[in-house]
């Protein structure tokens, strides 16, 4: 059995949890991409979806799914999306796509965060996948110095340009012993447009792909 049927297993697991009429937000990544896939095969007959990224709007068209403007819907039913790393409580790294920031706008808009991973994304703790954060451009030496304070090894991500013109640190090693503060911590450097700890907004279900079927963490 391979990550990828896991993954996939993963994300047609979430199907059931779609109702017709229903608006979603849709993450960015190889998980969420098997999504994708599935809701468009599947011919529930959603209202629409608002999406995090630039890849999955392109996928999503590509699919025939409607796509809706973010400001002109208040709530989501739904969020689906991948991780990076899920802990026991449910907080996630996010962000190895670099689709961080329209990622948390969209967890924050929905009542449902439903999360889907293979096994290998589980961990008892946070931190051995880098967390990325996301950065205005001249702030990136400021954003790096600040992170180091913190006892991170901060890493620029190369070539990347974020959706919004940003960038991407990837902070190793750091160590997470209260995610909730950490993100806040994080978050109020200045320069930082978001961190890809979410652990204030973290997943409510998390569908775990394993050789033995697909767990349900509530
Ligand atoms: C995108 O920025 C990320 O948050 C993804 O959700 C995360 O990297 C998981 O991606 P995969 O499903 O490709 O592992």
């Amino acid at each position: 059995m391979t990550i990828e049927w896991l993954k996939k297993t993963a994300a047609l697991a979430a199907l059931s949890y779609i109702q017709p009429e229903q608006l979603l937000g849709i993450g960015t990544g190889s998980t969420v991409n098997y999504f994708i896939e599935a809701l468009a095969t599947c011919r529930i007959p959603i209202k629409g979806v608002v999406s995090s990224s630039q890849a999955s709007t392109r996928q999503l068209q590509a699919l025939g799914i409607p796509i809706l403007d973010s400001n002109r819907v208040t709530m989501l039913d739904s969020y689906i999306d991948g991780a990076d790393e899920v802990d026991p409580h449910k907080q996630l790294i996010k962000g190895g796509g670099a689709a961080l920031t329209g990622e948390k706008i969209i967890a924050a808009m929905a009542r449902h965060f439903i999360c889907i991973v293979d096994h290998g994304k589980q961990v008892s703790r946070l931190g051995q996948f880098p967390v990325p954060v996301e950065v205005i451009p001249m702030a990136r030496e400021y954003v790096t110095r600040e992170l180091i304070k913190l006892g991170g090894h901060p890493v620029y991500r190369r070539g990347v340009v974020t959706d919004y013109g940003h960038l991407i640190v990837d902070v190793h090693r750091l160590m997470i012993r209260d995610p909730c503060t950490l993100e806040q911590q994080i978050n109020g450097i200045a320069g930082v447009v978001t961190v890809g700890l979410f652990a204030h907004r973290g997943a409510d279900t998390v569908l775990v792909g394993t050789p033995d079927g697909v767990q349900i963490i509530v």
